[in-house]
This record gives structure tokens, C-alpha cells and sequence, in this order.
């Protein structure tokens, strides 16, 4: 991989995981269309965000990732966008009180469109078909006209990227994050739950610590930081012409940025070494990361951080694992300790959603609550047996009342999944077990940041 990078080098890589388009035609005016679009973020936000990374790495701060499997063109709706955003907020906030860290707020959203499979094709009685493998690339329905891989596609992709992005920014910054009514909306939310009792302290220590500001002459008027939030967007940059397409040089720095999001992530199965993803993602000058399953070895993994990031910088990588309750204990210790040994300088985050996935008796694709909440623990003591920092937390989840994963204080049975089993990919958390997570990681988080105050003492 020395060979010179270019926006395109990629094409000359092993690509899995792509679509097929035998339109070339169609896919040169979608991508040509494309690359004269806006861009859907600025490369002074990328560098940004990789500085608020790298106090991640240094134990400063910690990482929020959360949203859809997969968005849809079908669920495009703004209530749903403004519920996983709240969700996210309040998640945040329950975090922030508990570990007294800055957050790094950033939704899988606004262009997490495109998914990796594990068959190519899908079979329904006679008929055998390509798999949907996001919309962005083809539709869902079981038909050979949407199955079909259209380029055009990406267009309304970045088309509902982009709304969704505008969307999010008006929150973050015209009021709606304000932090009295993130702690109000916890409380009314908490007030019906069968939890309240165990976490009404904490939501109602938060009112006082605002009361507190508020009597000291410290509210929005004075700080605006108190109603507006910086919220970044992430997805897996699978779609590698669109991401071409949408890459830029930034004239401040002459570096390239991809401007379809601040952080793009290489997803497990395309992580391999010398993949075309791989070669895409090291020639781009934003924040990156990396899931890491369970197959990955540590060797590999020392090979692709010196790929991806040869100059050792602070904040360019994010090291997601997602190894899952039963491997995390054999899997992450070898990880960590490759990493420090060679020094990498990586923020390290947990999605305790991906490996975690069980069928259930009825073949219905589910992830028990205990099994995400073993693997956060586990993420957590193994970190500190390890001396290393649990920096952030990867959750699949949405605003909405759905019943994907079992389990929670609301106790979702398995029986009970089909009543809103929405997602279109994996299973997410819902609103409540999105919370309660939060407010279980925010014990183990804050149990972390007392033990390295009192060993810094
Ligand atoms: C995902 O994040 O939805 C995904 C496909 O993850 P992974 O690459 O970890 O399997
Ligand atoms: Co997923």
C-alpha cells in the first residue's frame, strides 16, 4: 500500500461488499452529479471533532455513537430524526453528570445508508434475488426492479443526508438542546418508568445542579454553551463511489476530506488488510474508525493502524470493538496490550450491540439487554485491569417505542418483539433501553474516573 493515494486508488484494491452497477454510464452521471454538490460537512469540523478524539484517548472525555442500523428513505421523518436526537441528548447528560467528562455526541445518522451482508443473494420460494445491501443502493422489496443496483439512488441518499443534517444542526444550535429541558424531559420520561426509583436521584441531582447555576446567574442568557450542543455525524464508509464523489480538498489544509460526514468508520468485514476500503479511508484526512471483531488478531490490527495512521496522530483513530459477551474477555486484552505496546495512540470505544445478536425461538433476530450490558462491563473492568481508557460507547438505537431487543427494566419478552419490530437491519434499543443504559454506563464510568483521581492522588 506505499503507492500514491488518490481520491480513486481504491479502484485498484480488493473491493468486497460493493454493489455491481452494469450501468457505467448511470453510475458516471450519478457520481459526476454528485461531486458537485455541497459538502455535507467542513474539514475545520473533522479537525475539530479529532481533537475532542483525542481527549478521548487521553482519558478527557468520553464518546458518544448512536443511532439506526441502517436509515431508510421509507423512514425519512423529522419527528423520528428529533427523537434519536433527544435520546442521544439525554443519554449525553446522564453521562456528563455521572463521569463530570465532556461528551462527544455523534449519531449514526445522515448517511448511514449502506450495509454490509453476509449473502449475496436472498432467496423467497423459486426466486432468488441480490440482497438489499442498503438504500442507497437498491430498494428492499422483494422484486427484481428494486433489487436492481442503482446509482441514482445515491443521489437521494445524499439528498436525505443532507436534510437530515440540516435538521440536526438547527437543533443543536436554535435552542432545542437546552440543557433544563434535556434534564425535564428525563424526568417526565423517568417518572413512568418501572426504574424510577433507582435513578430518580441521579436525573433530580442534575435539576439541582441547574437550579444551583441558575441562582449563581449562570443560565443560557450568559452561557450559551447551555443550550446548544455540537453533535457530529458518523456512519461506515462502505459506498465507496459515493464516498469518492463527496471527498474534497480542504484549501486550508490541502488535505482531502470525505465531506459526507466528520467520522467515517471501516466496518468488520471490510477491514481486512490491503481492502480497497482500507486504501480509501488512509488517504482521507478525518477522523476514522475501525470496528473490530472478534477475528482480528493483533498483528493485523498493528498493520492496519500503521496504514491508517503512519504519522501517529492524536484523535485520528477510533478503535470500536465489538466482540461480544462471550469472546471480550479472551479477545480485548491481546488488543490493548498490542496497541500499547507499540504505542498507537487510539481512542477506544465499545459497541456491545454487533456480536451480541441471538435468534430467537420463533427466528426472530434479537440482542438480549444482559448480554450488551456483560460486554459494557467487561469493556470496562478489562480496561482498567489493563491500565488503558473505556472511552466511548457505540449503541444501536432510535428514539422510538420499539421492541427489537429483549430484555431492560421494561422487560421486553421474546414473545413481545413482534409488536414494534421496526428496524430494517439489526435490532436497536429503544428509547427507554437507550436511557437505561446510559445510566449504567454512567456508574461504571464514574466508578473509573474516582479510581484514576484517587491513583493520581
Ligand atoms: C454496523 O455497524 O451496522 C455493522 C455492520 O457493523 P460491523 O462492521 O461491526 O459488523
Ligand atoms: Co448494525
Amino acid at each position: 500500500m506505499s503507492e500514491r493515494w488518490t481520491p480513486d486508488s481504491w479502484q485498484r484494491h480488493e473491493a468486497r461488499q460493493l454493489p455491481d452497477y452494469p450501468d457505467t454510464e448511470a453510475l458516471a452521471d450519478a457520481t459526476r452529479e454528485l461531486g458537485t454538490l455541497p459538502p455535507l460537512v467542513f474539514a475545520g469540523e473533522a479537525r475539530d471533532l479529532q481533537r475532542r478524539i483525542a481527549d478521548v484517548a487521553a482519558g478527557r472525555a468520553f464518546l458518544l455513537q448512536g443511532g439506526d442500523c441502517a436509515e431508510t428513505f421509507a423512514d425519512f421523518d423529522p419527528d423520528a430524526i428529533r427523537d434519536s436526537f433527544r435520546v442521544i441528548l439525554q443519554m449525553a447528560a446522564v453521562l456528563t453528570y455521572a463521569s463530570k467528562l465532556p461528551i462527544v455526541k455523534m449519531g449514526r445518522m445522515a448517511g448511514q445508508f449502506a450495509k454490509p451482508r453476509s449473502q449475496a443473494t436472498e432467496t423467497q420460494g423459486d426466486l432468488t434475488l441480490p440482497v438489499w445491501r442498503g438504500d442507497s443502493v437498491n430498494g428492499i422489496a422483494f422484486t427484481e426492479q428494486a433489487r436492481r443496483h442503482d446509482p441514482a439512488r445515491m443521489l437521494r441518499a445524499y439528498g436525505q443526508s443532507a436534510a437530515t443534517i440540516n435538521h440536526l444542526r438547527a437543533m443543536s444550535s436554535g435552542g432545542y438542546a437546552n440543557l433544563r429541558e434535556v434534564q425535564s424531559w428525563t424526568h417526565a420520561f423517568m417518572a413512568e418508568s418501572p426504574w424510577a426509583e433507582r435513578y430518580r436521584a441521579v436525573a433530580d441531582r442534575i435539576g439541582d445542579a441547574l437550579d444551583f447555576m441558575e441562582a449563581c446567574g449562570v443560565g443560557p442568557h450568559n452561557q450559551p454553551g447551555l443550550q446548544t450542543v455540537q453533535f457530529f455525524t458518523g456512519h461506515e464508509a462502505l459506498l465507496l463511489p459515493y464516498e469518492q464523489a463527496l471527498t474534497r480538498i480542504d484549501p486550508a489544509s490541502g488535505k482531502h476530506y470525505a465531506t459526507s460526514a466528520h467520522f467515517l468508520w471501516v466496518g468488520d468485514r471490510t477491514r481486512f488488510a490491503g481492502s480497497a476500503h482500507v486504501e480509501f479511508l488512509r488517504g482521507i484526512a478525518n477522523p476514522l474508525g475501525m470496528k473490530c471483531g472478534p477475528g482480528l488478531e493483533p498483528d493485523a490490527l498493528l498493520t492496519l493502524l500503521d496504514t491508517l495512521n503512519p504519522a501517529r496522530e492524536a484523535g485520528r483513530i477510533t478503535l470500536i470493538t465489538r466482540l461480544g459477551s462471550d469472546a471480550i474477555g479472551r479477545r480485548l486484552p491481546q488488543l490493548i496490550r498490542a496497541v500499547e505496546r507499540e504505542g498507537h495512540p487510539v481512542a477506544w470505544c465499545c459497541d456491545a450491540m454487533h456480536a451480541n445478536v441471538v435468534r430467537t425461538a420463533a427466528g426472530i433476530k434479537t440482542r438480549p439487554f444482559d448480554r450488551i450490558l456483560s460486554e459494557a462491563r467487561d469493556y470496562f473492568a478489562i480496561h482498567r485491569a489493563e491500565g488503558s481508557f473505556p472511552g466511548g460507547i457505540h449503541v444501536e438505537m432510535t428514539g422510538q417505542d420499539v421492541t427489537e431487543c429483549t430484555g431492560g427494566a421494561v422487560a421486553i419478552t421474546a414473545d413481545a418483539l413482534s409488536d414494534r419490530y421496526r428496524t430494517y437491519c439489526d435490532p436497536r434499543l429503544n428509547a427507554a433501553q437507550s436511557l437505561e443504559l446510559a445510566f449504567l454506563v454512567g456508574e461504571m464510568l464514574d466508578r473509573e474516573m474516582r479510581t484514576r483521581a484517587s491513583e493520581a492522588a
